[in-house]
């Protein structure tokens, strides 16, 4: 038996009380795990080093220029072009309808753009597992459903096309604004018959089926490019777009003089565009071995059992989807060795029984008790049924959330800078989103220090919250199509008069 049992309080450790004070009605028992410095030794390789990270950057920086250079089959990182070129000028207005499929939900939004102003109405849907992993047809139908009953309830379903964006937050080969095929399923969806479909014509098809909506696509987006848009309607600085949430990606202004894979290319009016923003899917890089010097056996098995073997590795080591999974395996692991829970890994080897919201509970934890009580660390343990909890072992778990989600900062961090350095650019504000750095308490500030750290040269960034990127976002990149599209008519339009008279 590993675990020593002691009828004392005992000393701090590590500069964090481990006597017996949890606040609770039943006293923890005296049961004292082994020592942090067997769990700082077992963890190590959850660190990583700047120099790690440098080089990170500069792998990452490789597979985007494959990505950049060749069409997606053979490489990690896609690159995948958008086809917006162009961001919000402020003079966008009008009606529109955003639709905004992620993640467990999906939102059904009416969105008034004037000015600056914009007023939303909006409806949030589950979208039950069942329909996640079902056949492509039945996804689509629940959302042509939802989108229908919204109208309904809003009145809108006799007014004529409002345009309407899409952001659809997986990875799509567009080969225009309004067309793409998704390359691969990621976060937990499985519908059959979609990879490698148009999600557009699937989504018209579905209207089709039930004839009572009318709509007019004008824009399929991911939501990074519409935390993108988002934020750069308010700071025209804006050159990323990033979301940390169930998933994580990031997408960018690139120069068009940068993407070999678009030579020759020219936009339906005829024009080529000087930059285009490029969609990264970087939560597939590593998926080509690059990250291997750093992944854990922890990682291997989150992997191991996720619904997508060997996909998304980099995603799997930061997004809220795997945060916590991987937060468990590593305690189930320590558990196993006897440093944790008196060697009781029972209650803590079920899988997901740790969801992302405990590492921020418990990074809270840290944060706010001064006391170091862990009072919540202590509470949640209980809840998933951990039998032996010791102060230390609380003390000891903190420890290890807060690797993870550090490890997760950092390897943001490195992403972000890489994009920075590469945009050279003096002033970037950088949009972010995502209920990752929404809600974890240190997620921001870590990862904001470690960029700052990183970057070369005098660039000056700035992280910026997108407010509702997939929703206002997918509105913008509709009005900025409707825009582009309406002057063109008019220039159109004056050229015929003129060469009539
Ligand atoms: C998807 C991306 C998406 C990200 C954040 C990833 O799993 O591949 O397209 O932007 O999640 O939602």
């Amino acid at each position: 038996m590993s675990s020593i049992v002691c009828h004392l309080p005992i000393d701090t450790q590590n500069g964090i009380a481990t006597d017996a004070r949890i606040k609770k009605q039943r006293p923890p028992p005296l049961v004292v795990s082994r020592p942090r410095d067997l769990i700082q030794e077992a963890c190590k390789h959850l660190s990583i080093s700047d120099h790690q990270l440098r080089r990170i950057m500069q792998l990452m920086e490789k597979s985007m220029e494959q990505g950049l250079a060749t069409s997606t089959k053979n490489v990690a990182v896609k690159m995948l072009p958008t086809f917006v070129d162009s961001v919000p000028n402020g003079t966008e207005k009008g009606d529109f309808l955003a639709l905004d499929l992620g993640g467990t939900n999906f939102r059904v939004l009416h969105i008034k753009l004037e000015g600056k102003e914009t007023k939303m109405t909006g409806k949030i849907f589950r979208v039950p597992e069942s329909i996640m992993r079902g056949t492509g047809e039945a996804l689509f139908d629940h959302i042509a459903d939802c989108m229908a009953k919204f109208m309904e309830e809003n009145n809108l379903k006799d007014a004529t096309k409002l345009p309407l964006g899409f952001t659809f937050s997986f990875p799509c080969e567009q080969d225009g604004l309004t067309k793409g095929k998704l390359v691969t399923w990621t976060k937990g969806f499985k519908a059959s018959g979609v990879e490698g479909a148009d999600v557009v014509t699937m989504l018209r098809d579905a209207c089709h089926r039930r004839k009572d909506i009318d709509i007019d696509v004008v824009a399929l987006l991911n939501d990074t490019v519409g935390t993108l848009m988002a934020c750069a309607f308010q700071e025209n600085t804006c050159q990323i777009g990033v979301i940390v949430g169930t998933g994580t990606n990031a997408c960018y202004m690139e120069r068009l003089d940068r993407i070999p894979k678009l030579a020759g290319y020219v936009d339906e009016h005829g024009v080529t565009p000087e930059e285009m923003i490029i969609n990264t899917e970087w939560g597939a890089f590593g998926d080509d071995g690059a990250l291997d010097f750093l992944r854990t056996k922890w990682d291997d098995a989150v992997d191991r059992e996720s619904i997508n073997p060997g996909q998304h590795l980099y995603e799997k080591m930061i997004s809220g989807m795997y945060m916590g999974e991987c937060a468990r395996v590593v305690l189930e692991d320590l558990a196993k060795q006897g440093l944790l829970f008196g060697g009781h890994s029972d209650a803590i080897s079920v899988p997901h029984c740790f969801p992302t919201k405990f590492v921020s509970e418990i990074d809270s934890d840290l944060l706010e008790d001064d006391d170091r009580t862990f009072q919540k660390t202590y509470q949640i343990l209980e809840d998933i049924g951990v039998e032996m909890i010791t102060a230390n072992d609380c003390a000891n778990v903190a420890y290890v959330c807060s690797l993870i989600s550090t490890r997760a900062a950092h390897l943001t961090a490195a992403g972000i800078a890489m994009l920075l350095n590469r945009i050279n650019k003096p002033h970037v504000t950088v949009g972010v989103d995502g209920s990752v750095y929404r809600f974890h308490p240190t997620y921001p500030s870590l990862l904001d220090a470690k960029i700052a750290e990183l970057i070369v040269g005098d660039i000056e960034y700035k992280l910026m919250l997108s407010e509702d990127g997939s929703g206002r976002g997918a509105a913008l990149v509709a009005a900025v199509a409707t825009r582009l599209k309406e002057e063109k008519l008019a220039a159109m339009s004056s050229a015929l008069s003129a060469s009539k008279q």
